[in-house]
């Protein structure tokens, strides 16, 4: 057990509450998410050295929203309100919440007092990311109004005295131009933290947890050679030495010599762990012959690899543990993140089945964000060509093909996508891209070649940029880039007839096309 400092986000349903969470540990504070439902006492018994009320999708003037005793206010505890948050403070303080004349969506120039703590060193007119139907007319009582917009005429107030806090906008998304440094000045000019949490004690923390947990007892790892269940077998080595038996599944979805590759890396004795590859393909096959809708594609595959995971355990022997690498995006989307909604089930986490025969499912990775795995990857020693991998999904080619997936589709997803990974690395592109790939579509459209008439399936590429994974751009690619793809893929690859390029964003798509 460590004493850092602690600042702790309770979370009123809001899309971003991680990424609060994750902004105040870029600050090296130690935080942590509650749901407003653990009340009062919770945070009391959690002693923190800030309070953050996140957004959410509410009114805070309706019956059954989520609300906080207001007793809350009167711990002594610095309280920040964000968005819903905000309104819930001023609400709960005797302010006046209502339905905004105009509702604000997207960034938006914003007017703050500089002699506001919170807004020390921030350009007095400064572009915040705003989301909200309702808004503030009054403040509650013995607070100071400290922003505006043009249609907001109370975009942030404080009560210095009582330390108390609210802004209308959303500093924890990278649309807020200084955000950052709003959360910053919430963290160590209001709540005075000293700043004295890192990755490394997030490691060393999670090793010595893992290793309490665990005792004596053996562990599978559920490895995909990917960077985030890499990071998670990192870890568990660490803690648990050969009680560790790494399986890897090679459920016939795989990108083109995967499998070698990973075998490559984690059977041929470069890490000192147990390592086990099952040949699964046909199994997967037939399990998800004929079916179409991605959700059901996604329960099958998750079911599937527990199964195959249980027998591997049966053959080791008193296994308790399974572990895999669920990081926090597949947690929220899977509306497993606290208060927000369903996007998708990850398979490691929405897609397991009801059933699981192993005492315990073991996720150390699961508060982190991407780029945070990665670093604790570094942290771990991993190399860095593994720990910069670009990710790929569980579910792996099966959410790259829509509707149906059979073995022969599997093949026109993987050589375009290897033809595709092979010019973007040619073309010097790899740095600047966080993930691309090649999809298969399941259109059939008519085509000609050779003076011949073709009806064939057209393949999507896509390529993105990110930070996070929760957003995302599409990115721009050279047009010769792109014609050079297409033009190899329409050659190579047989019954392709027709190249796409996604141009879509995140929201309003996701990165993967099921
Ligand atoms: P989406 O498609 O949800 O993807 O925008 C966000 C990131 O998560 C990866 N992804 C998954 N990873 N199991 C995983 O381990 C899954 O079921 C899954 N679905 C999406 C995706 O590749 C992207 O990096």
């Amino acid at each position: 057990m460590t004493n850092n400092e602690k600042v702790l986000v309770v979370d009123f349903g809001g899309q971003y509450n991680q990424l609060i969470a994750r902004r105040v540990r870029e600050c090296n504070v130690y935080c942590e998410i509650i749901s407003y439902r653990a009340g009062i006492e919770a945070i009391r018994a959690a002693a923190p050295k800030g309070i953050i009320f996140t957004g959410g999708p509410n009114s805070v003037y309706l019956e059954d929203s989520p609300t906080m005793d207001p007793a809350v206010f009167e711990l002594g505890i610095p309280v920040l309100g964000i968005c819903y948050g905000s309104q819930l403070m001023m609400h709960l303080l005797g302010g006046h919440v209502c339905r905004a004349p105009e509702r604000e969506y997207g960034k938006t120039l914003v007017h703050v007092d500089t002699k506001s703590p919170m807004f020390q060193d921030v350009n007095p007119d400064t572009i915040c990311w705003m989301s909200h139907n309702d808004y503030i007319e009054t403040p509650a009582p013995g607070f100071a109004v400290t922003a505006y917009t043009d249609n907001c005429p109370v975009a942030a107030v404080e009560n210095q005295e009582k330390n108390l806090y609210a802004v209308q906008f959303h500093p924890e998304v990278l649309h807020t131009q200084e955000g950052k440094k709003m959360l910053h000045n919430f963290v160590y000019e209001v709540c005075g933290c000293k700043g004295d949490w890192k990755m490394d004690s997030f490691v060393e923390r999670s090793v010595t947890a893992l290793r309490e947990k665990i005792g004596d007892g053996k562990v599978l790892c559920a490895l995909s050679g990917g960077v985030d269940s890499s990071v998670a077998a990192a870890m568990l080595s660490k803690a648990v030495g050969n009680q560790l038996t790494c399986v890897f599944v090679d459920h016939g979805l795989l990108r083109k010599n995967e499998m070698e590759q990973v075998c490559e890396i984690f059977g041929g004795g470069e890490f000192e762990m147990n390592f086990i590859c099952v040949d699964a393909r046909q199994r997967y096959y037939d399990k998800l012959a004929g079916v179409e809708e991605p959700e059901k594609k996604r329960k099958i595959i998750g079911e599937e690899f527990v199964r195959i995971f249980e027998e591997e355990a049966k053959k080791i022997g008193r296994v308790d543990f399974l572990v895999q690498g669920t990081i926090y995006p597949d947690v929220v989307e899977s509306g497993l993140g606290g208060e927000s909604t369903v996007i998708k089930s990850h398979h490691n986490v929405g897609g397991l089945p009801d059933y699981v025969d192993f005492k315990e499912i073991v996720e150390p990775l699961r508060d982190l964000f991407k780029d945070e795995v990665r670093q604790a990857g570094r942290e771990l020693g991993l190399p860095e060509y593994l720990v910069s991998r670009q990710p790929f999904p569980g579910p792996g080619l099966a959410v790259r093909i829509i509707g149906e997936v059979t073995p022969e589709k599997v093949a026109m997803v993987q050589d375009a996508d290897a033809i595709w990974r092979e010019e973007i690395a040619k073309a010097g592109l790899e740095g600047q891209l966080s993930q691309y790939f090649a999809a298969l579509t399941n259109m059939r459209s008519v085509g000609v070649m050779g003076d011949e008439r073709t009806y064939d399936y057209a393949i999507a590429l896509r390529a993105v940029t990110t930070v996070d994974f929760m957003t995302a751009e599409s990115a721009e690619i050279p047009w010769s880039v792109l014609q050079t793809v297409t033009s190899r893929i329409v050659n190579e690859v047989k019954h392709v007839n027709r190249v796409l390029y996604d141009c879509t964003g995140k929201p309003p798509a996701t990165i993967e096309f099921e």
